[in-house]
């Protein structure tokens, strides 16, 4: 394994999340500022040619999966052809092709996403009802994303994660009903704890606890019962007995989890984060487009990679720090 992805605690890093797009169809409460977010020029993005060029770069040392986010990662028109050109890395050792998607309009794009290699699907979804989700969303789309939850279903992805971040006074309520969507449907409903990100006006109230959603369900069904995780894994997971689905919780403020932190990211104007949280970034996109040699790249990769802390900074500091919005990271 590379030493490259290698930090000073021995974490290996091997799972890449590259974020395609600044850009976004909905308008998420937690994840896009009010007024929005000033966009970076086209030029400054990375293109598809400069994207495939780093995943190649990442496999070669020891990436297994790569995510694409975004903003909205099916807003970006080249999105096939990237994927195509990561399928090509598997035999190069590249496992798994992710996306993380609002869902709005994945649904007809599922059969072209499958054929260029897309293996994993995660869909945002905050509330089962409707007029909520116009509100949390700022923009309507819940039938569209219940659509492609189903069709992502019977286009056989495995598994079908569903991604809810919970909100106190918006959908804690949902819990159960959320919950309850598993008996007969075969997702991983993921409740995620809400995170501070630039411009989101995150405060401690508004948070609920992974102690406290686990309270909610566990007096609705006792008998709620822990499974085993998988290595690296950012939820623990759940599963009502004889439900088709199972649960999560995303715990990255109660307990975070990055002892066993796997994961670098790219963002869309190309700089390396090393970290979800924090302001440490360093551009890959102008040392690809000053033609540095690859081992001059991996040696920039490498000592940022070293550079990463042993943990995030601990829930109240991080409301301080500052970082960019959600939206300009991709989760
Ligand atoms: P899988 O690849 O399916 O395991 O999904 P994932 O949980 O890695 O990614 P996804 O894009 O579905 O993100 C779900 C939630 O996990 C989002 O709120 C992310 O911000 C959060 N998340 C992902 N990676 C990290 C991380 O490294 N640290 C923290 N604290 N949260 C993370
Ligand atoms: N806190 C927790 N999760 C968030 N996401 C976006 N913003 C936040 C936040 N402030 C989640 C979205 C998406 C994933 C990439 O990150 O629900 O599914
Ligand atoms: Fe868009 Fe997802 Fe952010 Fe919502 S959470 S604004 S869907 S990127």
């Amino acid at each position: 394994f590379s030493d490259f992805l290698t930090d000073s605690f021995q974490r290996q890093h091997t799972y890449l999340r590259i974020s395609l797009t600044e850009r976004c169809n909905l308008r998420c409460q937690y994840c896009m500022p009010e007024n929005g977010v000033d966009l970076s020029p086209k030029t400054d993005l990375l293109s598809t040619k400069e994207i495939l060029n780093l995943s190649k770069l990442f496999v070669k040392e020891g990436i297994t999966k790569i995510r694409l986010t975004g903003g909205e990662p099916l807003v970006r028109k080249d999105l096939v052809e990237i994927i195509e050109g990561l399928n090509e890395l598997k035999p190069m050792g590249l496992e798994a092709i992710g996306i993380t998607t609002n869902g709005v309009t994945l649904s007809r794009k599922l059969p072209q996403l499958k054929q260029a290699g897309l293996d994993q699907i995660n869909i945002s979804l905050d509330t089962l009802v409707p007029q909520k989700f116009e509100f949390v969303t700022r923009r309507k789309g819940y039938d569209k994303v219940l659509r492609s939850i189903h069709s992502s279903i019977e286009h056989g992805f495995q598994p079908v994660k569903i991604n809810c971040v919970v909100m106190r006074g918006l959908n804690e309520d949902e819990i159960c009903d959320f919950v309850q969507f598993t008996q007969d449907n075969n997702v991983d409903i993921r409740f995620i704890e809400y995170m501070p990100f630039g411009g989101n006006k995150w405060n401690s109230q508004k948070m609920v606890t992974y102690q406290q959603m686990l309270d909610i369900i566990q007096s609705k069904w006792p008998d709620f019962s822990k499974l085993k995780d998988k290595d690296n894994d950012t939820s623990k997971a759940y599963k009502v007995p004889g439900f088709k689905g199972q649960v999560g919780f995303i715990t990255s403020m109660s307990e975070h989890f990055c002892g066993s932190c796997n994961r670098l990211r790219i963002t869309a104007d190309g700089n390396l984060k090393v970290c979800l949280h924090g302001n440490a970034e360093v551009s890959l996109r102008d040392a690809m487009r000053n033609d540095l040699p690859q081992e001059e790249m991996l040696e920039i990769i490498g000592a940022a990679v070293k550079r990463k802390k042993k943990q995030h900074a601990g829930m109240l500091n991080l409301s301080k720090m500052p970082n960019r919005p959600m939206i300009l990271i991709g989760g």
